[in-house]
């Protein structure tokens, strides 16, 4: 499960995110975007306590599970959830290859991340916009990717906040090989700024989804972003 995800992230890559997705026809919207050559599908995972809104869990990324790895792609799970310790084991059951919490929501980050990886998962730590670089510092050689929001976390479709640029720039020296995925407001017009900054893994959900044509969109962004 992990190998899969690092073989992926090794390459930029942009993550089509299933929040923006017509669920009435998820399995359908999700091989469109695989067959355009979206490799990582990026599931978001909302309790109603750490966000707003409530979202999904992990039977609705095990449904998607099979279809995305006999694609030869991996599930990406954000979880912007309370005490997400509780959770990782049924997502790596449900088929999760990466897992990211919030560094907000628990003060087991350490733990977290070693359990996660325990489980046969990358382990993910990310940070809202108003949370210092610092707050992964050290975490360092614990997480195999650091995500840094790029909006407030909780909805899709929000602009991509004007500082992230400088602000993966002040993270990068404190992830060293790690991967850094940026998730919030990624389109054609912020893809290239986020990717020069150092970001390698963009998640872009309404660009994609919300677009007539997410194949061509999905494509879009990735030559904007530099990515495969
Ligand atoms: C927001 C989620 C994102 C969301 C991004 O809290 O974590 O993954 O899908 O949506 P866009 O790309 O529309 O900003
Ligand atoms: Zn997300």
């Amino acid at each position: 499960m992990s190998d899969r995800f690092r073989e992926l992230a090794a390459a930029p890559r942009v993550a089509p995110s299933i929040l923006s997705a017509d669920f009435a026809k998820l399995g359908a919207q999700v091989e469109e975007v695989m067959a355009a050559g979206a490799r990582v599908i990026h599931v978001d995972i909302m309790d109603g306590h750490f966000v707003p809104p409530i979202t999904i869990g992990p039977l609705v990324a095990g449904a998607i599970a099979d279809l995305v790895h006999d694609a030869g792609g991996a599930i990406d799970v954000h979880m912007m959830i309370e005490a997400p310790e509780r959770q990782i084991e049924e997502f790596a059951k449900a088929g999760a290859d990466s897992i990211t919490f919030h560094a907000e929501a628990t003060p087991h980050a350490n733990r977290t991340l070693a359990a996660i990886r325990e489980l046969g998962c990358c382990a993910g730590i990310a940070i809202n916009p108003g949370t210092p670089v610092e707050a992964v510092s050290e975490l360092r050689g614990l997480a195999d990717l650091v995500l840094c929001m790029t909006v407030n976390p909780g909805w899709g479709g929000q602009s991509f906040i004007a500082g992230s640029p400088d602000k993966v720039e002040r993270l990068k020296p404190l992830v060293g090989d790690g991967i850094i995925e940026v998730d919030g407001g990624i389109d054609t017009a912020t893809a290239g700024g986020i990717a020069a900054a150092g970001a390698s893994l963009f998640v872009a959900g309404s660009a994609v989804f919300g677009a007539d044509d997410p194949a061509a969109a999905y494509q879009a962004i990735a030559t904007a972003a530099g990515a495969s």
